[in-house]
């Protein structure tokens, strides 16, 4: 795969204009060089015609992606060409593998698990993942290797977070996301986090930053989840973190508004007038948006903060892909009071 070669100093926007495009391999890193970065390039012939310097690099494999591939090697000798399509990436959560298994290649689990204790000799668990259920947003596993047990504590961004796969919801690919929004936090920030799970954003936030975040769950065990979180990474945090278990509908209407308010709000959940009334500086919501519907999204976004007297400019980052052409996108909102 090619690279652009370009000044450090555009690179951000440079960037963007790639993603924009849809010409940028988010799978791989980009480079820095000595007053330049190289940006990772898909192989299009549009690229040439965007006047940059493409050199033809092999730039490295995400960490993610990298593991992936090791996976995808190993198997090689055992696995057909055929089967290895229907391979898919798989995610390490503390000693947990959990990993989607298609019909297509179920008669090749063993080798998987194989596969999967090569690459990770430390595993103890290996689970095949099904699909999220209900409001609490649980994915139903099976385990197919290992320990009789979903529970396990990971490290994420410099925090330990508890999880039970079985009981509570939570998502290591987010990852990168909550390091970004702790990066855009400042010091003395009042924040907001309904829909908070076992508090992975609230964790990495504090951190990082001075903040007294508020945080509500409905799910009785991810909140005891939390709660156990906060003690466990009691001595690296320099936020405060309330922590309230109960229905955010029900209880955002008796809060007082927020200088951030952050949604990981659930799939088919509508809390956008809900959490913009709360924020008075920053809303960063999170949504699945079809691709043809990500400007209805915007516009949407805007008529609700006219509606309540405010205006704003809104971003919307393309978060993970869902499924095709529907992203799991973050719109995030900086709010003001109207001038007009
Ligand atoms: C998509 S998950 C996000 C969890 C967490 N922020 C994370 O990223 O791991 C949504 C969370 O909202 C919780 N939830 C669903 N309905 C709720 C409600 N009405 N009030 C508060 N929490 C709710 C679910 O139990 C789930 O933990």
């Amino acid at each position: 795969m090619p690279a652009v070669k370009v000044p450090r100093r555009e690179a951000e926007t440079v960037k963007r204009k790639l993603k924009r495009l849809g010409l940028y391999d988010g799978k791989r890193r980009p480079k820095r060089g000595d007053g330049y970065v190289l940006l990772p390039v898909i192989n299009d012939p549009l690229i040439e015609e965007l006047d940059y310097e493409v050199l033809p690099l092999e730039l490295s494999l995400r960490p993610e992606r990298q593991l992936y591939k090791n996976l995808e090697g190993i198997l090689a000798g055992r696995l057909s060409r055929e089967e290895l399509e229907y391979l898919r990436r798989y995610d390490v959560i503390g000693d947990i593998a959990v990993i989607q298994i298609p019909s297509e290649i179920e008669h090749r689990t063993e080798d998987i698990i194989w596969g999967l204790r090569k690459v990770h000799p430390f595993l103890k668990v290996i689970a095949r993942k099904g699909f999220h259920k209900g409001a609490f947003r649980i994915r139903e596993y099976s385990i197919v290797w290992g320990e009789k047990r979903l529970e396990t504590v990971h490290k994420e961004n410099g925090v330990w977070v508890k999880v039970d796969l079985s009981k509570a919801f939570f998502n290591p690919r987010m990852k990168g996301e909550r390091y970004r929004l702790a990066q855009l936090v400042r010091d003395g920030e009042r924040i907001l986090i309904p829909f908070a799970g076992v508090l992975p954003y609230a964790l990495v936030i504090a951190r990082y930053r001075r903040v007294k975040i508020t945080a509500i769950e409905l799910n009785r065990e991810a909140y005891k989840l939390g709660l156990e979180n906060i003690e466990l990474n009691r001595e690296k945090l320099k936020g405060e973190i309330e922590f309230i278990h109960g229905d955010a509908f029900k209880l955002l209407p008796e809060l007082p508004t927020y200088d951030r308010v952050i949604s990981p709000t659930p799939r088919g959940v509508d809390a956008l007038r809900l959490t913009l009334e709360k924020a008075n500086g920053w809303l960063h919501y999170y949504d699945f948006v079809h691709e043809e519907r990500v400007d209805a999204f915007r516009r949407r976004i805007i008529g609700e903060c006219r509606r309540l007297g405010r205006d704003c400019s809104v971003r919307i980052k393309k978060v993970s892909d869902f499924k095709p052409h529907v992203f799991k996108v973050c719109a995030d909102v900086e709010i003001s009071v109207r001038s007009d």
